[in-house]
């Protein structure tokens, strides 16, 4: 992408991507298998490998990633690694990127670091979008995550190629409009899967077998992508992270931040983020989230096997 308007293709196109983990292993998968020429960067090397082994270049920093890329694409875990792979100054992607590069952080993470991002890059004649997604570690296998775009809409709408590798693009508005989405969408998520495996401990209790329930409310108003995603890992006690619990506290409690700025009261949110700080007190921050049951099965002395 020589020039800022030339529209984005594998053959004129140079992609970065830093973070390949659950998510970001699979979706850079995506567009390397598109035909892009992907230079990676991730902090445990082996991580990075079966990318490499695809056909992916290793750059052994983000600012060596983006010195070699016209679309920085970022999917790291928390903001502090938002900020440092992006801003910071000696190693991030920000000075590394030439004029008229873009940031595409896919990390969910702050809206006012997003805002932040955004206005660093401006100052450098770059862009940034915010570009949180939703639907999984399959929806990032399956190429169908939601995607919740913040930043300049012709910037955003220039990146659908690539989006559309991952997923449904949707765009939000201004730089960290992607981000709030992404928030409201784990406010909805947290009370979703307090209800899904309060639901699964009551049916185990009255004496229901819990998979043929799962089946029978699956087609009704209370299936959701949650009991699709996790209703079965539960059953089978599956509980290794499509999605880690560390990162559903990290997601919730900026929510509750935003929640205190904003001045508004969301008793739902504040129980499921307790619930999930409990997962955590007990050393399974590691665990997806489906293991929220285990804090209903100690709650009540039960279990559902
Ligand atoms: N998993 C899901 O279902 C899901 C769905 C939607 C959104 N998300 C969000 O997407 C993000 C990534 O999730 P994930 O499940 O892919 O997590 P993950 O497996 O932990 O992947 C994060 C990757 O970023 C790298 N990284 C983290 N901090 C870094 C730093 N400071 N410098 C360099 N590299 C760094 C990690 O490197 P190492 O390999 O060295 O640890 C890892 O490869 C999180 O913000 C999460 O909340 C996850």
């Amino acid at each position: 992408m020589a020039a800022a308007s030339e529209p984005i293709s594998p053959s004129n196109t140079r992609v970065g991507w830093i973070g390949t983990g659950v998510m970001g292993q699979s979706m850079c998968g995506h567009l390397i298998r598109a035909g892009y020429k992907l230079t990676v960067f991730n902090r445990t090397v082996s991580k990075a490998q079966p990318l490499l082994d695809m056909g992916a270049q290793l750059a052994h920093s983000p600012h060596a990633v983006a010195s070699q890329s016209d679309v920085v694409l970022s999917m790291v875990g928390f903001p502090s690694d938002v900020r440092s792979v992006l801003l910071d100054p000696k190693s991030g992607s920000l000075a590394g990127l030439r004029p008229g590069g873009v940031l595409v952080d896919m990390t969910t993470s702050e809206p006012s670091l997003a805002v932040e991002i955004a206005s660093a890059a401006a100052s450098k004649g770059c862009y940034s979008i915010d570009a949180p997604v939703s639907g999984g570690d399959l929806g990032a296998k399956n190429g169908n995550l939601a995607i919740f775009a913040g930043g300049d809409e012709s910037v955003v709408h220039r990146l659908s190629p690539l989006f559309s590798h991952m997923g449904k693009l949707n765009y939000m508005g201004s730089s960290g409009k992607g981000q709030f989405t992404k928030l409201a969408n784990q406010i909805t998520l947290a009370s979703n899967m307090v209800g899904l495996v309060e639901g699964m401990l009551y049916a185990h209790k009255a004496g229901l077998d819990v998979e043929s329930y799962l089946n029978a409310i699956s087609t009704g108003a209370a299936g959701s992508k949650s009991l699709d995603l996790f209703g079965h890992r539960i059953l089978k006690r599956d509980f290794a992270a499509g999605f880690y619990v560390d990162h559903f506290v990290k997601d919730l409690g900026i929510c509750l931040k935003e929640c205190q700025n904003m001045g508004i009261a969301l008793p739902g949110l504040a129980l499921a983020q307790q619930l999930h700080v409990s997962l955590k007190a007990h050393g399974e921050g590691n665990l997806g989230t489906q293991s929220l049951i285990l804090v209903l099965e100690r709650l009540n002395n039960l279990s559902l096997h």
